[in-house]
């Protein structure tokens, strides 16, 4: 493949990230009855954004790759907000962020075409459906890009997310023993789970 056939490749046609961006803020319904709003990470999210990795126990937050207690790192994300590179779409109860699902993507290399996820709601706000409904909006966003997988990392212990995704699609696609570290330098196994994503065209025809 030439150079220019594979930058065509990589960028779809019809996909622009800031029109797509235009449906949010989008309110959505919980399963307790209650309201939350979906709308991309802006930069003054900074300190909402850091209160909320604040609030999730410590034996919990040793899972998370980054150092997410500290501010510099929370506010480096804010202030270089590039949503074609990584996508976070934050969930608010009462104007307050307690989720996140991000999606993020190489735009180049062999990976090019596979988006990861990865999620997290604050503990009190959790098993009320905001985990799907930002998990919905970001893999409709991915199959939009013309990503044709999105992939979640998971360390095993993270028993509940697992079953999660499972739940909504995702399959196993690994599990390396002893593979990665936390932040105290414990190993825990590594699973990697992912989906096919079909494109809208796809749908198109194979409903006629
Ligand atoms: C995993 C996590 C994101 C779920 O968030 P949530 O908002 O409570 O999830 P939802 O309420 O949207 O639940 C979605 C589905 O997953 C299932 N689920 C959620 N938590 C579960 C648990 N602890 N055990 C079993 N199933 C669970 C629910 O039954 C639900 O299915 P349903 O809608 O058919 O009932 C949340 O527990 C979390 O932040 N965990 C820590 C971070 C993490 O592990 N992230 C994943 C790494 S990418």
């Amino acid at each position: 493949m030439t150079q220019s056939a594979i930058e065509i490749e990589m960028i779809p046609m019809s996909f622009s990230i800031e029109l797509e961006l235009q449906k949010f803020p989008k309110t959505v319904a919980l399963k307790d009855g209650k309201k939350a709003t979906l709308r991309p990470l802006q930069p003054d999210d900074e300190k909402d954004f850091h209160q909320l990795f604040l609030d999730i126990p410590e034996p919990e937050r040793m899972f998370i790759k980054h150092r997410v207690t500290d501010l510099k790192i929370i506010r480096d994300w804010c202030r270089n907000i590039d949503y074609g590179r990584n996508l976070p779409l934050v969930g608010l109860i009462g104007g307050k962020i307690v989720g996140d699902a991000t999606l993020h993507q190489q735009l180049g290399g062999w990976k090019r075409h596979v988006g990861r996820v990865s999620v997290l709601v604050h503990p009190e706000f959790r098993g009320r459906g905001l985990a799907r409904a930002l998990i919905a909006e970001i893999v409709d966003i991915a199959r939009r890009a013309g990503l044709e997988k999105v992939e979640a990392e998971f360390i095993g212990e993270q028993e509940a997310a697992i079953h999660m995704f499972a739940m909504l699609g995702f399959s196993r696609l690994l599990r390396l023993e002893d593979y990665v570290k936390d932040m105290q330098a414990i190993s825990h196994d590594y699973i990697l789970m992912g989906l096919d994503l079909k494109t809208d065209e796809e749908y198109a025809s194979a409903s006629g």
